[in-house]
This record gives C-alpha cells, structure tokens and sequence, in this order.
C-alpha cells in the first residue's frame, strides 16, 4: 500500500473530449475515497515547468464533467526540449523541483502519444508519473480506446452524413478530410458509421485511378456522386514510400550533423505532401469529370459536449488512476481494457504508434460493405 497525500494532475497535447470527465473522476476518487489533496497545474507541461498551479478542490471539479475541452488548459511542449526564458532547455531537473517543493508524491498526466513519452522521460527521472491515455486518434498502445475518440467519431459521422445531402443533390465527389495523425481509427470509423464510399487511411497507401475507378463504377450504375473519407495521414503510393524513407534515414541518422540533415529532409517531403486531400480531389475531378469538392473537418473534430462513451470512459480512467496511486502504483499508463482499466509500464507504451493492423476487422468490414479502401 502507498502513503500518497498530494498529487498533481496536469493535461497536454490536443484538447480532447473527455478530459474534465477525468480530471472530475481523478479528483473525486482521490480526495472523496482516499483523501488526497488534488493540485492543477495550467497549461500542460509548460505550467508544470512554470509552477503555475492551484488547489482543485471539490468546487472546482463540480459542473465541469460535460465541458468539452480541458479546464487546465494544455500546450504540447517536449520536458526535455522546452523553449523557456528564450532559448531551448531540459526541463526534466526544473520540473523534479517543482514536484518536490509542491511536496506531490505522484503526477497524474492527461494526454496522448507525446504525453506518453513525457511520462516516461519525467518517470526515468524519479518522479512517479501515471499516464492517462486521451486522444481523439485512438493510436495510443496497449489500450482499448482513449477518451476523447467516441465523441470525434460521432461528430465525424454527423458530417459525412450530412455531405451526402450536397454531394447527391450536385452530383459531386465530395472529400471530408478527417483528423488522426498518423493513424486511420478515425476516418475508418466514421466512414463505415457514415456509410463513405470510399475510405483512405495512412496504414494503406492509396493510388488515383483506384479510387476514380470506385466512383467510375457507381456512376456505370447511375449514382453520380461519392463521399470519400480522407484521413489527414493518407497518403498515395508514391508519398508514402518517400515518407517512410525520410523516416528511415532520421532513424538511422548517427552524428548531429546528419540528424538535422534528415530532420529538415523529413520536415521538406512531409511539406512537400501537405494538402493532399486538395490535390487529390482535383486529380479525381479530372478522371472523373464528376466536379469535386473537400471540406476539412479540423477542430470541430475535437470540440464541444463530450459524448456518454467519453464520460463514462474518462470517469472510468480517472477514478481507477486515483485507486492505483492510493495503491503506491505510479510509471504505468492507465489502460482502459473490457469494462474495466489494466496498469500498464510506460515502457511499452511511449514511442509505440497504435495504427490500424491490415488485418483489423474494420478494414474487413468496410470491404465488406463495398467501400473502396483506393488501393
Ligand atoms: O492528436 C490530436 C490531433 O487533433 C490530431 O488528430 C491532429 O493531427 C493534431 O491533433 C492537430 O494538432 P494541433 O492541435 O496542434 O493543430
């Protein structure tokens, strides 16, 4: 059994539906169950390096659970690479401080695939860290989903739906470029929810005539209109092999010389590569001769009353972080598995990508379903 009596609570990365349902379920388990005393730091990592923090007591947490958004705030700094007093420090040795005086006995940290990473760094350095995996892309390891995720595939299915009012009155293609990062939860979910006619994720590098040969087949058959879900990581054939090559050579990158060398090739072919659901819709205007339209769903994505899922979820997250702490357990990830939660080492979860397998029964089901996947 642990002794834990203060602990801190932070949340960084993307905002993500979800989180105030956490930080309430932390909050009121810690303090009501195990009588701890809760303390708020502002802003993510930044406000933790900052020591700009505050007592969350029950008022606080009271009112908050179906506020999209997170009342800390968030950024995405790295702890070990922070822009602080204008030039670029390690943090780690600032933040140990700041845990010490503010006499945390553990830190609980809100966040994705970057926040995992940061747990990890800052739970190397002795801290007792507990990660909370939340993130919109669903692409964090070892866990069942991740708060925040449920609520972005409603809204991301309200909107193909909706797409398909205009898309078959005008008979266009019309692309909705779905959020994700590198992952394809998202825009595979929502376009199997939302009935897309085609789907493109990361995981599976597309090709053009692919995919206008998909719509070429529905107008044969008298449709003359497709919604395509675009993830905003896909890629055609082309650029994702450039990219993963780009990817390679940093990885393989030994001297300073040559990791900025394949840092600033990496950042040039990504660059190279932005705006792709554009370009893709005009090269699908021309095979097709269908006129091509995209919207980008961006922050909407993420925005807003989270769904019952997300609540329950980061309730469910919360609470069992606060039981583990009050346990003695800290350097894991809170992981959400079946109806209940598994600790999991940060050692297995940061730097682990969670795409979507090639064999992941989604993708079956969108196949399926008739849904062209453009490869
Ligand atoms: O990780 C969540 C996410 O919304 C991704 O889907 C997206 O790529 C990214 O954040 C956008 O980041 P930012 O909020 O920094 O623009």
């Amino acid at each position: 059994m642990g002794n834990a009596k203060r602990i801190g609570v932070l949340t960084a990365g993307g905002d993500s539906p979800g989180l105030n349902a956490a930080i309430r379920g932390l909050g009121k388990a810690a303090i009501g169950r195990h009588g701890m005393e809760l303390i708020g730091f502002r802003d993510g990592v930044r406000g933790l390096a900052e020591n700009r923090c505050f007592q969350l007591g029950p008022e606080a947490l009271s009112g908050i659970l179906t506020i999209g958004g997170t009342i800390l705030g968030t950024s995405r700094d790295k702890v070990h690479r922070m822009r602080m007093g204008g030039e670029v420090v390690d943090a780690i040795p600032i933040i140990k401080d700041v845990v010490e005086q503010a006499d945390l006995d553990c830190l609980v940290m809100l966040g994705g695939g970057g926040t995992a990473k940061n747990a990890l760094r800052l739970s190397e350095a002795g801290i007792p860290v507990v990660h909370l995996p939340k993130t919109i892309d669903r692409d964090v390891a070892h866990t069942d989903n991740t708060f925040g995720f449920s609520t972005a595939l409603e809204i991301a299915t309200d909107a193909i739906d909706r797409l398909h009012s205009t898309a078959h009155s005008h008979h266009r293609v019309i692309l909705a470029e779905i959020m994700g990062h590198k992952a394809g939860w998202l825009a595979l979910g929502a376009g199997i929810a939302g009935g897309a006619d085609v789907i493109l994720i990361p995981e599976i590098p597309y090709s053009v005539d692919a995919i206008a040969e998909t719509i070429r087949a529905r107008q044969a058959r008298g449709t003359n209109f497709s919604v395509i879900a675009v993830a905003e990581g896909a890629n055609d054939t082309a650029a994702a092999q450039a990219i993963a090559a780009a990817e390679s050579l940093k990885k393989a990158a030994g001297t300073p010389q040559e990791k900025a060398a394949a840092k600033s090739h990496l950042a040039r072919v990504l660059d190279d590569h932005r705006e792709h659901t554009f370009r893709l819709a005009r090269s699908l205007e021309d095979a097709t001769g269908l006129e091509t339209r995209v919207t980008i769903l961006g922050y909407v994505q993420r925005g807003g009353t989270p769904c019952a899922e997300d609540r329950l979820l980061g309730s469910r997250i919360g609470t069992a972080a606060a039981d583990l702490i009050a346990d003695g357990v800290s350097g894991v990830m809170v992981a959400s598995k079946g109806d209940g939660t598994e600790p999991v080492d940060l050692k297995k979860v940061a730097g682990v990508l969670a795409q979507v397998p090639p064999d992941h029964p989604w993708i079956q089901t969108a196949r399926d379903v008739g849904t062209g996947l453009g490869d």
